[in-house]
């Protein structure tokens, strides 16, 4: 076997061997990246996709980043590792390991102070796996899903409209001051909000939302469609995904639940910045009212158990899904400490 950078021309091979690589376990879900399968990793400044191949066939793929990031109170460089899969007729013999080794040495060789990743609740081949490797579970945090279902009253508070360039530098500031104190957030600047709205595939000024009254932004919110960069396709459900869509069905709160076949639409909340979950609450029931018209299903967004930016999602039917922060030290001089982290809905 060997390790290479992915290429374009690979595009094709990845997306039909990620396919056969489901993953979750409440929710067990086919994702492929379609039809860039490279796009996802686009909305990173600095990212990379590894495959291991036995001759000429890929038999696994693993993503990186690197990001700039507040961790023990200082701006240090770390590494995030994404988007593993490995052919289930090769699992088990190491693939994954060397995939994540190869990914650990070229983040320590650009700087990075530790290594991160994100497991859904109940993927224990992954959590087994990162353990192994030296990762070490550093928090749960919570992914809800706001289930789109009827359009949601948005009180007026202001007026909602996508976000221009003249606003980028006082976006910022709200969305340092909203995460500041928050291990792993990445302080922005306008000129970093205009790169990332350009470098991001299906994301333009229109999906940067913000809430203006008197002159002032009160909130802002981004949204990334994700049905535009990758099919998700569900494969099967839990007990617990099945009572929850019983229940749903049955009290008639939802025409129809999930099953098997049926294809995921879903937008992710990023950036997300505001002083106010009231002013939060506006934007998020417009942009619901928005997916309602382009037939998305779920909005997604993850944080802090007991984040604040929980109560703007009241008066809708959430879901939570718990997600585990693991995180590997690749420098000694380097320690985090207990604060709550900041996770950019980017690395779902
Ligand atoms: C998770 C995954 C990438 C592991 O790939 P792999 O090449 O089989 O992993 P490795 O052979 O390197 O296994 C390393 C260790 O992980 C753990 N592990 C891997 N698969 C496991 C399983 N099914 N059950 C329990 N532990 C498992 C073991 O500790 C294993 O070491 P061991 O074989 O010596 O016991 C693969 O199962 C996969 O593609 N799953 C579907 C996609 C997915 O869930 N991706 C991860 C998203 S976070």
């Amino acid at each position: 076997m060997n390790i290479r950078e992915a290429v374009p021309k690979d595009n094709k091979e990845l997306q039909e061997l990620q396919a056969k690589c489901p993953q979750g376990t409440t929710l067990v879900v086919s994702t492929v990246n379609t039809p860039d399968f490279f796009a996802r990793g686009k909305a990173y400044e600095s990212y990379k996709v590894f495959v291991a191949c036995e001759g000429q066939r890929i038999i696994g793929s693993a993503a990186c980043a690197l990001r700039d990031v507040i961790v023990a109170g200082k701006i240090n460089q770390v590494g995030y590792v994404f988007q593993a899969f490995v052919s289930p007729d090769a699992r088990r013999k190491g693939v994954a390991s060397q995939l994540l080794q190869q990914r650990e040495d070229y983040l320590s060789q650009q700087g990075a102070v530790l290594v991160y990743t994100l497991i859904i609740e109940g993927n224990l081949p992954s959590m087994q796996h990162v353990e192994k490797r030296g990762f070490n579970l550093h928090r749960t945090l919570v992914m809800p899903a706001l289930v789109v279902r009827k359009e949601m009253n948005a009180p007026s508070m202001g007026r909602i409209r996508p976000v221009t360039s003249k606003d980028l530098a006082t976006v910022a500031e709200l969305l340092n001051e909203t995460w500041q104190g928050f291990e792993f957030h990445e302080s922005t600047s306008a000129e970093a909000l205009a790169q990332f709205i350009n470098r991001t595939p299906a994301y333009s000024s229109d999906n940067l939302l913000v809430l203006e009254d008197q002159g002032e932004i009160l909130a802002c919110l981004g949204f990334w469609d994700w049905s535009q960069i990758m099919r998700i396709t569900v494969k099967a459900l839990s007990l617990k995904m099945r009572m929850i869509g019983f229940f749903l069905t049955t009290t008639r709160i939802l025409p129809e639940f999930l099953k098997p076949g049926d294809i995921m639409k879903q937008i992710m909340l990023t950036p997300i910045g505001f002083k106010d979950p009231l002013h939060l609450a506006v934007l998020v029931r417009y942009v619901n009212n928005q997916a309602l018209l382009s037939g998305i299903q779920q909005i997604f967004c993850i944080c802090e158990r007991d984040h604040m930016l929980l109560r703007s999602m009241k008066g809708f039917i959430r879901v939570n899904t718990a997600m585990h922060l693991y995180v590997k030290l690749l420098q000694q001089n380097i320690s985090l400490s207990d604060k709550p982290v900041f996770i950019d809905g980017i690395d779902m």
